[in-house]
């Protein structure tokens, strides 16, 4: 679909579908990246993942390419990726360690802070141009918090402060936490990197879509659990789940729809405590902490996934985080990062690991299917049959509470509404 200067959100956006054109019209695309990544908290990494003074790792913001930097000030800096010279990219690195980051193109050298370091033949600029001028620097974005170690950023001066713009949906952050013996995640088991041909807002809304397990996945989730079956030395597969009431009766829960675009869904039957050598030692360390009542209520199962608008997924019970970045209006990029709980035996990382090795890997037997329903949906939508696409599927049984967070029955698609609705406020600069 071509670039139309005339397209309206408004008239993109009813309460229960969209125009197709959100997915592919390119000026939509670019207008999101600044209406949106452009003043929502996004989020950017954790700080385990730069632990030492001088560790880095890149991403961007929308279109913003950043790096997030340890300067050693026991602050965490997030610096536009840009030269102050003439432009280039500074660091083309997804990630390492350095003393000072060195542009490849003149040699313009920057501290870890953004601060500009050194040039060299310097004394060619003469004294009508003051290099102390921060903005030959690498400049620091307007607006860095960290809850729990969660780094977010905002591209907007002004705004709400993270906690206020997370609201409720820190819960999905929170339990994580819970669940570490010494209340503290790392990132450090690697990452899962893979695009696909699909605009972002497919993954987004596939988050916290459980109307589509059971058809999407039936080669995974179908009793006869075909893709599981092929797990060597087991003749019966992995049972994952059953249940007379069909797949769905899989939930615990519903779904919920917070303000701020934010979503999660119930949890799974499946994800009951485990039992097992491992386990037992990791509990024991939870109840040491915690005592035995608060320990099962930390164990509980509460969601599957939550969704932080715009960009991260944190599962909980299978310990990863997801983070969705934009490239093109059908392009986007998904990494899998898995979580280590601090204090737990490091057999259960390595499980995790292994887990979404299964789940989540670019040729895993969960992810894969999303990812051909994504692109089949790209292919779909630029049909030019009819314009709508449907969300109103439990719409008449949202129950809103006084805070505006709306809960919905399972396979509700009041998270999705609740996306776009918080989509059209930044769009009509409303948020
Ligand atoms: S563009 Fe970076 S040193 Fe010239
Ligand atoms: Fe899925």
């Amino acid at each position: 679909m071509s670039a139309s200067p005339t397209v309206r959100p408004q008239e993109l956006v009813r309460s229960d579908r969209v125009h197709r054109r959100v997915y592919l019209d390119p000026e939509i695309f670019a207008r999101e990246m600044e209406e949106i990544f452009g003043h929502a908290w996004v989020f950017v990494g954790h700080d385990s993942q730069i632990p030492n003074a001088g560790d880095f790792i890149t991403t961007s913001i929308g279109a913003q390419p950043v790096v997030m930097a340890q300067h050693g000030d026991g602050k965490v800096h997030v610096l536009f990726n840009r030269c102050g010279h003439r432009g280039a990219l500074v660091v083309a690195e997804a990630s390492g360690r350095v003393k000072q980051f060195r542009c490849g193109y003149h040699g313009w050298s920057f501290h870890t802070d953004g601060s500009l370091a050194g040039i060299p033949l310097a004394d060619g600029y003469g004294s009508a141009i003051d290099l102390d001028d921060p903005s030959f620097g690498m400049i620091e974005v307007p607006r860095t918090a960290t809850y729990h170690g969660f780094v977010f950023a905002s591209l907007a001066a002004d705004g709400p402060s993270l906690r206020e713009y997370l609201g409720e949906a820190t819960i999905g952050i929170d339990d994580l936490i819970d669940r570490a013996p010494d209340g503290e995640i790392e990132l450090v088991g690697g990452v899962h990197k893979y695009y696909y041909r699909g605009n972002w807002k497919l993954q987004t809304e596939n988050v916290c879509d459980q109307y589509h397990p059971p058809f999407g996945h039936a080669s995974s989730l179908a009793s006869d659990g075909r893709q599981f079956n092929r797990r060597a030395g087991d003749d019966h597969g992995r049972p994952v789940f059953f249940g007379d009431a069909g797949m769905i009766d899989v939930y615990v829960a519903g779904v919920w729809s917070y303000p701020s675009g934010h979503s999660s869904v119930g949890s799974m039957r499946f994800a009951a405590e485990p039992d097992g050598p491992v386990f037992r030692k990791y509990r024991a360390k939870l109840v040491a902490r915690h005592g035995e009542m608060r320990t099962r209520e930390i164990l509980a199962p509460k969601h599957h996934n939550m969704f932080l608008y715009p960009n991260l997924v944190v599962q909980q019970v299978s310990q990863h985080l997801r983070v969705i970045r934009p490239v093109a209006v059908d392009l986007t990029e998904v990494s899998v990062y898995a979580v280590k709980l601090k204090g737990a035996p490091d057999e259960m990382h390595t499980e995790v690991i292994r887990y979404l090795n299964i789940t989540h890997a670019a040729a895993s037997l969960i992810q894969t299917d999303d990812l051909e329903t994504f692109e089949r949906c790209q292919r779909g939508l630029a049909t030019q049959g009819t314009d709508w696409v449907l969300f109103a599927r439990g719409a008449e049984e949202d129950r809103v509470a006084r805070s505006g967070t709306i809960t919905g029955p399972v396979a509700s698609e009041a998270p999705m509404r609740g996306q776009f609705k918080t989509w059209l406020s930044y769009m009509t600069d409303l948020a």
